[in-house]
């Protein structure tokens, strides 16, 4: 499977508009050696023609540009995408399906809760019903259900297992702050002829031994790298949102994500995305991304491509 990391930080990007932490303004300056990030966004493929859109972000324009695996190659209006799935209803994962408006109709993949959202708080599905509209394609998880497989007949090769995680739904859904099945998922991804397997959850938020079972089952896991301690942003100086409270498992600490990755096989991939701008690790002369290096952990970037 092909894998295009379209933008590999969290809401915001790297480095941030209105930040001046000392990560965005080092970029700036020109003083830290860093690469600047879009939102988080990748695209996935068996055949390397047709693409499954895991997230629209903001950045998508820029993104499709820089990618010409997903231009218009066959038809006078034509694109690289051939499906859409969204691991939860943030801004930073749904906001470029606003930008992809010239392309409806064509088929979003989310849970009944992503799609309650954004037909109210965030009102993506009705208003782009004036476009043409989105065919909501419901990926089954709720309270009752935590698990689902599905193929997207359009992105052939692909068999998808929706996992339901806990971390938290966006500040305009009832369930903020208030974790159901349904708000977030991660994606098994499995390549059916090459038997291969990518884990893919940019939100979570809490690791059980279910959710653990299935971080094990893949070749690559490209997981939460939000933030190294939970109380970032207020070490920083620019917020007071902890991890926890955004739905991201910090990854420094006991219990944190690097003691779990770390208890994965050894031959699993680990490579962390949806990095915030106040993460140490987007300087790469950092100790704590030197400890990342040590652990063979790597840190996506804009433009990595990755063959599982
Ligand atoms: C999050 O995952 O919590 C988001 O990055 C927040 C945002 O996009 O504002
Ligand atoms: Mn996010
Ligand atoms: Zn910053």
């Amino acid at each position: 499977m092909h894998v295009l990391v379209l933008g590999a930080a969290a809401g915001g990007g790297y480095p941030q508009w209105n930040c001046n932490c000392s990560l965005c303004l080092g970029y700036r300056t020109g003083s830290i050696t860093a690469s600047s990030r879009t939102q988080s966004s990748i695209a996935i493929s068996s055949d390397g023609e047709r693409w499954l859109l895991c997230n629209a972000s903001p950045d998508i324009r820029s993104q499709l540009a820089a990618n010409p695996e997903l231009h218009p190659r066959r038809i006078p209006r034509d694109s690289g995408i051939s499906g859409v799935v969204l691991m939860d209803a943030q801004i930073d994962h749904v906001t470029g399906l606003l930008s992809l408006r010239e392309g409806c109709p064509f088929d979003v993949w989310c849970t009944p809760n992503v799609h309650q959202d954004l037909s109210s708080g965030f009102p993506l599905f009705p208003m782009l019903a004036h476009w043409g509209g989105l065919n909501w394609q419901a990926i089954d998880i709720d309270k009752g259900r935590q698990e689902t497989s599905f193929e997207i007949p359009a992105c052939p090769g692909l068999l998808i297992t929706a996992v339901a995680l806990t971390s938290n739904a966006p500040p305009y859904s009832p369930r903020r702050g208030s974790p159901t099945p349904g708000d977030n998922i991660g994606l098994l991804i499995e390549d059916r002829a090459r038997q291969t397997r990518l884990f893919y959850a940019p939100g979570l938020g809490q690791l059980d031994d279910r959710v653990r079972g299935f971080l094990r089952q893949a070749d690559c896991v490209l997981v939460d790298g939000t933030v190294w301690h939970d109380d970032e942003l207020s070490r920083a100086g620019v917020g007071t949102s902890t991890g926890t409270d955004m739905g991201h498992l910090a990854l420094s600490g006991p219990g944190g994500l690097l003691e779990e990755l770390s208890a994965l096989p050894q031959a699993t991939r680990r490579v962390l995305i949806h990095i915030n701008n106040t993460n140490p690790i987007l300087n790469e002369h950092s100790p704590e991304r030197a400890s990342l290096d040590a652990a063979g952990i790597e840190v996506a970037f804009d433009g990595m491509r990755l063959e599982i």
